[in-house]
């Protein structure tokens, strides 16, 4: 370790006098922690050019003062003895807070604050978590990911010291376009693809490239506040467009030309509909029509349970106005951060060199072992046996609900991740079973913020409840949902629904 340490030969104060003083300043600081260890004097003689002498004097003075303690042939440390307020004391003096207001108008540019809800994602939650979204930490295929990572490092050469392509590794690149035209129906070059931190970065890579203050940008209500809050934090003006019980609303879209459209037509985050195949075309036609670029989301759509799986919008687009946006956060981890984005043949050159200004590329050795894993064939095994063990959860998921509450609606259960349970009437707000279920050790989601949603605030949304089942074991979600439906008869509400249930026919229709 090297101390930031300035020897000025011309000074007036003497050589042993700047180093005692630079050193105790950085202990009042706090740069130097109480406990730490500091260089040994041989060390701080070569790094400062000065004699042994000097130093020893210094610290011997440090040590007189206790701001350091030495044990021999240990090492020199900082005191663990300064007292708190002799120290708070001092520091009043030397350290400069930023003031207030700095940190006031730095803040005023994110929006609205509201964006919280996205940082707090990963706090603890309660016991049985129908948190939406998250993979299976146990379906996660460690031991190939060793074996491959393993690999690659004993082979890596000057990958992991060079700087490299910024859009990604291309055997990368190769295997996700390999990927796409089988599984998604989208023919794309490789030259085309750019590996990005997540989702989340390439909404960012596509707001810098489109977005201006007072850019018009379209995002689905309710919708994914993960797109609408970076589009706000660009300036951009939000037109909310509602999603009915097809998707979105494309009729309402509006008719201001360069507009930049999010959306997540395989299933809808949150409400999960399929967008069909009239309103796609509609979609497209507009973005042609208005000069327009669509961002599709394909977060998760790796998972289909029921019939087959509509190609991407990315497909149709004969005019090359959409972004396609996918994920390994779902189908993988995404303590990963790896995500890619599918950029217009004539926008690569300029989506390149933003990404070079962003972070100049992922790290090597997470994408080398992920196209060795798709393009030895683990990537393909490994989505076939998670989506039988989500298909599973899922038939927990609805055959517990059907169970206490009766034939229940719910929508979205035919593809990703999670599905919405529209609760009957006669129940709570889905707000306050939220809030009372949590005291029972059962988390489940509404359509408010802590869900990563924006909405518009429609009185029907408080209706809905979103149940993530992916990381829950069967067993669990049964156990949630009992625990949910006991917590909710309690007090009577569900009297009636017991009755229904008892009644209620099992057919479902999907
Ligand atoms: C709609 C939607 N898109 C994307 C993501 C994933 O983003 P990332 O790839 O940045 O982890 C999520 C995660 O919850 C999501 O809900």
């Amino acid at each position: 370790m090297q101390l930031p340490i300035d020897i000025d030969r011309n000074s007036s104060l003497n050589l042993q006098t700047q180093v005692f003083e630079q050193i105790r300043a950085m202990i009042l600081a706090g740069q130097l922690r109480a406990g730490q260890r500091l260089p040994s004097s041989r060390h701080l003689c070569q790094q400062l050019q000065v004699s042994r002498i000097t130093i020893t004097l210094a610290l011997a003075r440090l040590a007189d003062e206790g701001y350091i303690d030495t044990a021999k042939s240990v090492g020199t440390f900082v005191s663990r003895e300064i007292p708190e307020q002799a120290l708070h004391a001092i520091q009043g003096n030397l350290v400069h807070k930023t003031p207030p207001d700095l940190v006031a108008q730095i803040r005023s540019r994110l929006p609205e604050i509201r964006s919280h809800s996205l940082v707090n994602q990963h706090a603890p939650r309660t016991g049985i978590d129908f948190w939406v979204g998250r993979p299976d930490a146990r379906s996660f295929p460690l031991r190939t990911w060793t074996r491959l990572t393993n690999k690659r490092l004993l082979s890596a050469g000057s990958a992991l010291t060079e700087y490299r392509d910024p859009t990604g590794v291309p055997e990368l690149r190769d295997a996700i376009a390999n990927h796409l035209r089988p599984a998604r129906g989208i023919i794309a070059e490789p030259e085309q693809i750019i590996i990005t931190g997540g989702c989340q970065e390439a909404l960012n890579l596509v707001s810098r490239m489109l977005l201006a203050p007072g850019t018009d940008a379209i995002v689905e209500s309710p919708g994914y506040a993960g797109a609408s809050y970076l589009f706000e934090s660009y300036g951009a003006r939000l037109h909310h467009i509602r999603v009915d019980e097809k998707g979105l609303d494309v009729a309402q879209l509006p008719d201001v030309a360069g507009a930049v459209a999010y959306v997540t037509p395989s299933h809808q985050y949150p409400m999960g509909y399929t967008l069909p195949l009239d309103r796609r075309l509609e979609l497209l036609a507009w973005a042609v029509r208005t000069d327009s670029y669509i961002v599709e989301d394909d977060y998760d759509s790796d998972f289909r349970y029921v019939g087959s799986p509509l190609a991407a919008l990315k497909a149709l687009d004969r005019a090359n106005r959409v972004f396609y946006v996918g994920t390994f956060s779902k189908c993988l981890g995404a303590g990963l951060r790896l995500g890619y984005i599918v950029v217009p043949p004539e926008l690569m050159p300029i989506a390149r060199r933003y990404k070079a200004l962003m972070n100049y590329g992922q790290p090597w050795l997470e994408q080398a072992v992920l196209a060795d894993f798709m393009n030895t064939g683990g990537y393909a095994r490994h989505l076939r046996k998670i989506r039988q063990h989500y298909r599973g959860k899922r038939d927990a998921l609805l055959k517990a609900l059907d169970l206490r509450f009766g034939q229940t609606v719910t929508i979205g259960a035919e593809a990703g991740m999670h599905m919405v349970w529209r609760t009957p009437n006669h129940l709570p707000p889905a707000s306050e079973i939220v809030a009372r279920v949590l005291n029972c050790g059962v988390g489940v989601y509404d359509l408010s913020p802590r869900s990563a949603v924006i909405t518009s605030g429609a009185p029907e949304n408080d209706r809905y409840l979103i149940f993530g089942y992916s990381s829950l074991s069967e067993k669990q979600i049964s156990m949630g949902i009992e625990r949910l439906a006991d917590e909710l008869e309690k007090t009577h509400v569900l009297a009636r629904t017991r009755v229904l249930a008892a009644t209620a026919s099992k057919q479902r229709v999907l």
